[in-house]
């Protein structure tokens, strides 16, 4: 039987950027395994997303896909149009999507990679704050998690531009939690260690077990394990939590 605090999240609407493969995937169904309501986004990979959507509707659950690039504001806008539309109003909005990272040093780094990296990732959180936030206002309620990731605090080698904008996440992320806090709106930073996905397995085997060596818990992140934390982010539960940074990395980067 549903417990009490399921039940509140039951029937709430989630919109997931970057829903068709991996963290935001895993998070898609894993809301929606609360019975949440979720819109899967995808860029390129439709038939991922389709897949996303039929794994959740095999459990009793409700999801749509919409293609949209998070770059682009006017396709921002009609995801959000359309998740009003088919699902309900936004209750849930988890800014996932990434840009790909160029794995350099910065010596070696254009400009325009750099660019790439920072401004595509930051579009792709600032259009769908624009399209969602006034009615989590109007309606003095909303729920909002930034996915960063442990190098936002942690600098790796050859990953400048990813922690340049990572950091800039996590300072978004604060400041939104200060503004929209009076109106009812939480505002809470997700950072994932190491993890396996798609985004990771051009990392050597070696690379992926040292880290795992290096981590207190003895292993990498799995995308369920940060799903996981999304979950309890938007529960009940956490309803006095905002502006927090959770790192979910086994503890190999404690703050
Ligand atoms: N994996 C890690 O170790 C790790 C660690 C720390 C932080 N993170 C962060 O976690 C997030 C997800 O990473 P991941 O490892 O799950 O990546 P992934 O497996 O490569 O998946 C990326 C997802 O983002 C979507 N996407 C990319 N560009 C998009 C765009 N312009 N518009 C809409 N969707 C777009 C992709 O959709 P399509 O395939 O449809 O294009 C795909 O669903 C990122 O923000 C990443 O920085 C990951």
């Amino acid at each position: 039987m549903m417990k009490g605090p399921e039940m509140e999240l039951k029937g709430q609407v989630a919109l997931v950027t970057g829903a068709s493969r991996g963290i935001g995937a895993a998070t898609a169904e894993a809301l929606a395994e609360r019975g949440i309501k979720v819109t899967v986004n995808y860029h390129k990979s439709k038939e991922a997303a389709e897949k996303v959507v039929a794994n959740i509707k095999a459990k009793g659950g409700q999801a749509i896909t919409v293609q949209a690039d998070v770059r682009d504001n006017n396709q921002v806008k009609k995801m959000v149009e359309s998740t009003i539309r088919d699902l309900g109003p936004i209750d849930i909005l988890v800014l996932n999507a990434g840009a790909e990272v160029p794995w350099k040093a910065f010596r070696e780094l254009t400009y325009e990679e750099f660019e790439n990296k920072v401004m595509g990732e930051l579009k792709g959180f600032f259009f769908p704050l624009k399209a969602v936030i006034p009615a989590m206002i109007e309606r003095k309620k909303g729920c909002i998690v930034g996915i960063s990731s442990g190098l936002s605090r942690h600098p790796g080698f050859g990953f400048s531009a990813h922690t340049t904008v990572k950091s800039g996440v996590d300072g978004l992320m604060k400041s939104l939690a200060l503004e929209l806090g009076p109106y009812g709106i939480r505002v809470n930073t997700v950072a994932p260690g190491l993890t396996i996905t798609d985004a990771t397995s051009w990392l050597p085997k070696e690379r992926i077990e040292g880290t795992a060596q290096a981590t207190p818990l003895r292993r990498v992140g799995q995308p369920d394990d940060i799903a996981g934390a999304v979950v309890m982010l938007v529960s009940h539960e956490a309803g006095f939590i905002t502006g927090a940074y959770i790192p979910v990395c086994g503890g190999i980067q404690m703050i």
